[in-house]
């Protein structure tokens, strides 16, 4: 995917074109997605994921509701755009890009006095986000390369690469960084149940551009820890809250893990992932169906009638965290939410 845009805008048809992570590694399928309607399908199917994708999606989607509008006068105009923004924010409630990314575009919006120049302020600013989260992840690949030793073996988990971003990524931002610089680096990608990301996702994008790669299941982790040479788990981050990372279900665990054997445990992440406004018991945990745990494909794996939990993320304290890597440096515990705030573009 290196040269492959995740997701990005089609001037021709005027429309969002993104990669369908649902069809990988088997297919691979780029969609013009004309609707917001489509767009919001696709972000809950995740068919687009990843926390800087979802900003960008967010950020297309409201540029996209703008471009499709038919409304003659300006007030309607701003109150559909609005709601279709409301829309999209209500489809995953975890990962903070996604509303930063449709707020950013509404608050951009402001500045119009007319239907014409919204629309062009719309997407002159969803332009700008996905080429700023292009930047941001060189800029925490650069941070992060630098606390890698020299030959490495790192744990990941889920897929915070180029897929889960416009390209390059956090996590695996900083692992191509790495290796950019010459440093041997050798992957271990836990699968990520239960929707595989890890497996299906950062396997694939990795081996693409001929890093390294290994695939364990998730319970595998600890025994390897204890066992073979990890020297650090580095993941991305789908909302960072002053005493929490949420990110992938599953991430807590190795965090705990990763304490236990000495292996610093790195975030990487953009500034537009930090909510200074919240704490956890004020975040809603995504909880997603019974069939992504209960089904493989056509096959049952749980006997019909059994409960099923199926939260998306889980939220690793910061005490476990050794260093978070933003676009802005590396930043060490504890965090200063308000002074990270100032720094980024926007609220
Ligand atoms: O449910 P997903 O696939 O959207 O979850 C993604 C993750 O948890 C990623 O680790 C996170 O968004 C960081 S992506 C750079």
């Amino acid at each position: 995917v290196k040269s492959r845009e995740t997701i990005g805008w089609d001037d021709t048809h005027t429309c969002i074109r993104y990669i369908d992570q649902t069809r990988l590694p088997g297919h691979y399928i780029v969609v013009l997605c004309r609707t917001v309607q489509r767009l919001a399908t696709a972000i809950r199917r995740l068919e687009v994921r990843g926390a800087p994708a979802l900003g960008v999606a967010g950020a297309f989607g409201v540029a996209l509701a703008a471009a499709t509008c038919k409304k003659k006068d300006f007030a309607s105009f701003r109150a559909e755009i609005r709601k279709k923004g409301d829309l999209l924010t209500a489809t995953r409630p975890t990962a903070i890009n996604l509303s930063w990314g449709v707020n950013r575009v509404l608050c951009a919006l402001e500045r119009a006095d007319s239907i014409d120049a919204a629309k062009k302020i719309a997407l002159a600013e969803a332009k700008k986000i996905a080429r700023e989260d292009e930047a941001c992840c060189h800029a925490i690949g650069e941070y992060g390369a630098a606390l890698l030793p020299g030959r490495c073996t790192v744990l990941t988990h889920c897929n915070a690469g180029a897929l889960a971003c416009t390209t390059w990524g956090t996590a695996l931002g900083v692992i191509r960084s790495a290796i950019e610089q010459g440093k041997e680096v050798k992957v271990l990608a836990c699968e990520t149940r239960p929707l595989l990301q890890g497996a299906r996702l950062t396997a694939w994008e990795l081996s693409h551009d001929g890093i390294d790669v290994t695939v364990i299941t998730d319970s595998m982790a600890a025994h390897l820890m204890r066992t073979s040479t990890i020297d650090a788990v580095v993941v991305g981050a789908d909302r960072i809250t002053g005493d929490v990372v949420f990110n992938k279900i599953g991430t807590y665990m190795h965090a705990v893990c990763a304490r236990h054997h000495a292996i610093p445990f790195y975030v990487a992440a953009p500034l537009s992932t930090f909510d200074h406004e919240r704490t956890e018991k004020d975040v809603v945990i995504e909880e997603r169906s019974r069939d992504e745990v209960a089904r493989c494909g056509t096959r049952i794996t749980v006997p019909e009638g059994v409960k099923v939990r199926n939260p998306a993320f889980d939220a690793t304290p910061m005490e476990l965290v050794t260093a978070v890597i933003t676009e802005q440096g590396v930043l060490h515990l504890p965090l200063d939410m308000k002074a990270l705030i100032r720094h980024r573009t926007i609220r």
